[in-house]
């Protein structure tokens, strides 16, 4: 290829309204049911990607090799290795494998063999209640294509990041996005709903009420959803329930919007909770902060709640209820937060 050259990229974090939970059976995140979010502009992921020269050379941060084991991954120091650091560190055995297996798809996409430095950063804590795998994979699949070559529209390259986590496909759309339940790789992957601009007033207060990183991670949660006897019921609910989400973006209607957004956080959780064996990501905190939105409501403060796969809530409500939503997070909660609002999709710079 040519001159080695460095290609940055930064995508947004998002949240769904209505959850992906539950896979197709394979390796490609094809998920059972639609989803739709919103992608949060200052929750962001800048990820660098140059190719390695070949030939000896000293590596510069430690490394995965391809279809290396975990441990070697580890020590392997060939020239033959990727170079990963994420947050200004080598991850850990997961998630540097988990890295490495998602070049190697980029690579044979590319028909490149290029082994590849990625260095990523990202503008919010992680383990904060915002899937940093949305942002990293969304930011390392559109850079990994261009450092690798390549120039894919954004339905191929939501086709990708979702190779490396589902919710990861929606953050190459800014604003309002909906994933595609499609059964096959080329049928499933997002388009876009509404721009950012379509709703500037929407807010997410994400009330981080725990940072310790989750025991069962998403990847290894969707493997159980079917476990669960109330997964068919979740199927079976969510086309209405995903129907008034769009109306809702459509109407900007925070009402009809959250009111879908609280049900579905709830029945995800649900099926999360009868799985076999369960899986329980919410504390204590997590239900005062649901009562304390409630109690929001009844002052006549329109505030919803959603929550992922973690303890963390997130808080949808308009820039006229800020204040209220952010006092209460502070004061009764005791919590932290970060506010965002609808943000851009996918952006890509390159030098040479
Ligand atoms: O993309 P994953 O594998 O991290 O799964 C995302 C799961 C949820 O965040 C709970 C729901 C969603 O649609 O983002």
């Amino acid at each position: 290829m040519s001159a080695p050259h460095s290609i940055t990229a930064r995508a947004c974090a998002n949240i769904a309204f209505i959850k992906y939970w539950g896979n197709r059976p394979g390796d490609l995140n094809l998920p059972l049911n639609p989803s739709i979010s919103m992608t949060l502009n200052s929750c962001v992921t800048t990820t660098t990607v140059e190719p390695i020269p070949a030939g000896p050379q000293e590596p510069q941060a430690v490394v995965g090799a391809q279809h290396a084991a975990p441990s070697r991954a580890r020590t392997a120091q060939s020239a033959a290795d990727d170079e990963v650091l994420i947050g200004g560190r080598v991850p850990g055995e997961k998630a540097l494998a988990r890295t490495v297996n998602f070049l190697d798809a980029m690579r044979r996409w590319a028909g490149n063999s290029q082994r590849l430095r990625v260095i990523s950063e990202n503008s919010f804590p992680t383990g904060c209640g915002i899937a940093s795998s949305a942002s990293g994979f969304a930011a390392l699949a559109a850079a990994a294509a261009a450092a690798l070559g390549k120039h894919p529209d954004a339905a191929e390259l939501s086709r990708l990041a979702r190779l490396g986590s589902g919710s990861a496909a929606r953050s190459i759309m800014g604003g309002f996005v909906e994933l595609l339940p499609g059964d096959t790789h080329q049928a499933c992957h997002a388009v876009q709903l509404a721009d950012e601009n379509s709703w500037p007033e929407l807010r997410d207060v994400v009330a981080i009420l725990s940072s310790e990183e989750k025991t069962t991670s998403s990847a290894d949660g969707h493997k159980l959803a079917a476990t669960s006897e109330l997964f068919e019921g979740r199927l079976r609910a969510i086309p209405a329930r995903a129907q008034q989400v769009r109306d809702a973006i459509r109407r900007r209607d925070l009402s009809m919007l959250g009111s879908a957004s609280e049900e579905d956080a709830l029945s995800m959780h649900a099926v999360m909770m009868t799985s076999r064996p369960p899986l329980f990501y919410w504390t204590e905190r997590t239900i005062r902060a649901i009562n304390a939105v409630h109690a929001l409501r009844r002052r006549g403060i329109e505030a919803f709640f959603t929550i992922d796969a973690g303890p963390n809530v997130h808080i949808l409500c308009l820039d006229s209820g800020l204040d209220a939503v952010t006092s209460m997070v502070r004061d009764e909660l005791a919590a932290e937060f970060i506010i965002a609002q609808p943000g851009p999709g996918i952006r890509v710079e390159g030098t040479r």
